[in-house]
């Protein structure tokens, strides 16, 4: 009964491409560290060029401790981590990162929908206007996955889409008329509806992803011990100290459910699967609503404002 979750440990093709959003840290640095250990390619998706280049040194370095004592040549895997730049709060930077990744020429076969962040407790925007929480987690990576979805179908089967929700999307709260927090707002709230959006942006681009051969979930990775409680105070602190004693996970653990979304060959042909302790799980009923999922979708390529706004709805309407 239960056990931890299993990895899948086969080497990877050295051209599988993946991105992984968030990628310097926390859950994101430890996907990526295990990817690239497999052999796969990785461009972490990042805000700080500084942050990120660290994070490769560091990377590489625990690799070689990690693999002292492998026999033969291959013992010692040489890791294929390339740095850009994105920031998740600017609709310029997301767009801008898809046209170069585009420009490199490189395929893209999974993308990993990971950074996120939780807080502040006073509602703020980004600079395009949207509540902070709205935009990072869930409309950016909207955005952006719709803008790299030609290439995912040009590198399918079995391409995937990997959106890192919460179970946080339990705390959520959807009403239209408050999702930039116009009338009230709460962290807890605000952070539970960006979760909740990325699995029902999971449920729509599945449906209209059919005969694509791209598969899409979302994933619960736990309670883990990452910077992402930084910015918590009040009850909440009290409550995640809490969390923090009695059950959490190192980003080792914590990164495991993550990998068996991106690289699990068992999921190969599905779709629509939200994991959780490394396996496909029930979730909040909200999300399988057909009705919000797509109002949501619409709302979002309405909501996304002047940056690019014919350029997402034309790319909504193209999925289908
Ligand atoms: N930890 C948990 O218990 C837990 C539980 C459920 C779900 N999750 C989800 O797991 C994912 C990873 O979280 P984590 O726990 O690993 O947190 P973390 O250690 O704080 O890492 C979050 C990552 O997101 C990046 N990020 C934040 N704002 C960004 C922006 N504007 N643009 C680009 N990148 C940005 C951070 O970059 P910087 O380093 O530059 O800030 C960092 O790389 C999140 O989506 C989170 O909601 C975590």
């Amino acid at each position: 009964m239960g056990g931890k979750p299993s990895v899948p440990d086969d080497q990877l093709p050295p051209e599988r491409t993946f991105i992984v959003t968030g990628a310097n840290t926390g859950i994101g640095y430890m996907t990526t560290k295990t990817i690239a250990q497999l052999g796969g390619r990785v461009i972490m998706a990042c805000r700080s060029e500084q942050k990120a280049t660290d994070a490769i040194q560091r990377m590489k370095q625990e690799t070689q401790e990690d693999f002292k004592g492998s026999k033969g040549s291959n013992g010692i895997p040489e890791l294929n981590i390339q740095y850009m730049n994105l920031d998740l709060s600017s609709l310029e930077s997301t767009i801008n990162f898809a046209r170069q990744f585009k420009e490199t020429g490189l395929p893209l076969h999974v993308l990993i929908c990971n950074a996120g962040l939780l807080g502040p407790q006073k509602k703020a925007l980004t600079d395009d206007g949207f509540e902070l929480h709205f935009q990072v987690n869930y409309l950016s990576h909207f955005l952006l996955t719709l803008l790299l979805l030609p290439l995912l179908k040009e590198s399918a089967p079995n391409s995937r889409i990997v959106n890192v929700s919460s179970e946080g999307h339990k705390h959520s709260e959807v009403k239209l008329s408050n999702i930039q927090g116009q009338k009230s707002y709460s962290v807890t709230k605000f952070y539970g509806n960006s979760k909740l959006f990325q699995i029902m942006n999971m449920y729509s681009l599945s449906r209209r992803l059919t005969g694509h051969d791209i598969s899409v979930f979302s994933l619960h990775p736990g309670f883990v011990e990452t910077d992402i409680f930084r910015t918590t105070s009040g009850a909440t602190k009290c409550c995640v100290d809490c969390c923090l004693v009695i059950a959490s996970k190192d980003t080792s653990e914590g990164s495991k459910t993550s990998l068996i979304a991106a690289l699990d060959e068992k999921y190969n042909g599905k779709t629509a699967l939200y994991f959780k302790g490394g396996k496909p799980s029930g979730h909040s009923g909200l999300s399988r609503n057909e009705a919000k999922q797509d109002n949501m979708a619409i709302q979002s390529t309405v909501l996304e404002g002047e940056a690019d706004r014919r350029h997402l709805a034309g790319s909504w309407r193209k999925t289908g």
